[in-house]
């Protein structure tokens, strides 16, 4: 049996990331997966980079945040988001991202897959169909069926809604962790998931812990970022 720590959607929440990582200080992973979205809104994406890099067991993809933040570094302009705060957020993250990092990033692809244990997985950021899907678990079961058809991956694991689920639908495992760093459901607890999995077996069991979000605030106001997000980090809820 394999055991695999599955994180996505970090967002530079590094306090968040490191309560998790002694959380799980007993556990020996496998893997450590991470779907996509390391940076923005939060104020330390060189330290959540910099975690993976030294964690040469650990496997990720770009979310649709560090492809507009390689997109800035390469001169382009932002088309989206349009709201002020969030430009701000983006160009203050393009601007604070050590070379190294960002060549971390330029060596990150959209989505990938690998085998575990036997089992064939499949890592999206949205949908294997489009990396920018917002798959929600109670999208309509024809959708989900759209996309276990013909799927070579018995597991897809993905990030971008910030929603914790498994579901299990023509044999495929579809799985998000639920966001490490940015929540929308209202509870500002941090969101992972651990995964096992054998040819035989595949569980997957979700956690929500508390983490110092007053460090995160702290960095917001350092930097002067705009306060919404302080009120976002303490509710856990997305108010832009
Ligand atoms: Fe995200």
């Amino acid at each position: 049996m394999k055991k695999v720590l599955v994180l996505g959607d970090i967002h530079a929440n590094y306090p968040a990331l490191r309560a998790i990582w002694s959380y799980v200080r007993k556990h020996r992973f496998d893997r450590i997966i991470n779907t996509g979205d390391f940076t923005v809104y939060s104020t330390f994406p060189n330290e959540t980079i910099q975690w993976f890099l030294n964690r040469k067991n650990s496997i990720s993809i770009l979310g649709n945040t560090d492809r507009r933040i390689l997109r800035i570094l390469k001169g382009k302009n932002l088309k989206r988001p349009k709201k002020e705060e969030k430009r701000i957020m983006y160009y203050w993250t393009a601007e604070t991202l050590l070379p190294h990092n960002v060549q971390y990033l330029n060596s990150l692809s959209r989505h990938t897959d690998f085998t575990i244990g036997g089992v064939r997985i499949g890592l999206f950021h949205g949908t294997c169909d489009d990396e920018d899907e917002t798959l929600f678990p109670d999208a309509p079961e024809t959708r989900f069926r759209e996309l276990a058809k013909g799927s070579s991956f018995r597991v897809h694991l993905m990030g971008h809604s910030h929603t914790p689920y498994h579901k299990v639908i023509d044999g495929v495992h579809f799985i998000n962790p639920g966001s490490v760093g940015r929540m929308f459901d209202g509870d500002p607890r941090t969101a992972f998931a651990i995964l096992k999995l054998s040819s035989e077996e595949i569980s997957v069991e979700h956690f929500r812990i508390p983490y110092p979000v007053e460090d995160v605030i702290t960095g917001l106001k350092q930097n002067r970022l705009p306060d919404i997000y302080a009120k976002m980090y303490r509710m856990g809820r997305k108010l832009n």
